[in-house]
């Protein structure tokens, strides 16, 4: 059976919230609830844990523990509270927009490709993207056929996610995902193209347009 992390530890310092980014309300529910009410709504799904701010109760329904202070050590916290369970979903908080439907196609990819150790929600990038260097001049402009930007849900089998965290604290620290402490590894990850609404909430502007896109689901629909 699946198992599901939410790392919901980060304070949001961009979002300028009076509280932790997980905790702000969006479209009537606190942010964090959208993703567990999507995880929960998968059949599959026999387990959530919540990387929470410490000091937070967790919600009904699920297992929370106290996050790290980076992300990794967050993911890293929460699957040791886990027990069972594999593959392991692993999803941000400040993606909201998950739906049930997104989370199965990258558990499904995960499942058709034997060799895969991970699969990734991402989406090709449409805006041309450079490198800058420290006077603020461009250095280089990337081929963008083959660029993508990364999302969560990152979807993992349980060895594979057990090694890549098995590492020091200085490599978990400038892992801005999971995937990557497979990657370096050498193992296989593939993308899944989930081009649509599943924003990440970091700037007042993305909570307002993450509010609207919610508001506009109908209330039984996670
Ligand atoms: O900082 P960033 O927006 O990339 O964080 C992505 C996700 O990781 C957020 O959902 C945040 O709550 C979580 N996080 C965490 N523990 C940290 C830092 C971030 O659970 N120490």
């Amino acid at each position: 059976m699946t198992i599901a992390l939410i790392v919901a530890a980060g304070s949001g310092e961009r979002l300028g919230a009076d509280r932790p980014k997980a905790l702000v309300e969006v479209a009537g529910r606190p942010m964090l609830q959208w993703s567990i009410d999507a995880l929960a709504a998968m059949g599959e799904v026999q387990r959530i844990v919540v990387a929470l701010p410490p000091g937070t109760h967790a919600p009904p329904g699920v297992i929370g523990v106290d996050g790290g202070s980076t992300r990794s050590e967050s993911v890293r916290r929460a699957l040791a509270a886990a027990g069972d369970g594999d593959p392991v979903i692993v999803h941000d908080a400040a993606r909201p927009l998950l739906t049930p439907a997104l989370a199965r196609e990258v558990t499904g990819a995960l499942q058709r490709d034997e060799q895969a150790a991970a699969a990734i929600a991402a989406a090709p990038v449409s805006d041309t993207i450079k490198r800058v260097d420290a006077g603020g001049a461009v250095s280089e402009t990337l081929a963008r056929d083959s660029l993508w930007a990364v999302q969560t849900p990152q979807v993992f089998r349980r060895g594979a996610l057990e090694r890549a965290l098995d590492v020091s604290e200085d490599l978990l620290a400038v892992a801005t995902d999971d995937a990557w402490l497979v990657e370096r590894s050498g193992g296989r990850v593939i993308v899944v193209n989930v081009s649509g609404e599943n924003l990440k909430v970091t700037t007042p502007l993305d909570l307002e347009v993450a509010a609207l896109l919610l508001a506009r689901r109908s209330p039984e629909q996670p």
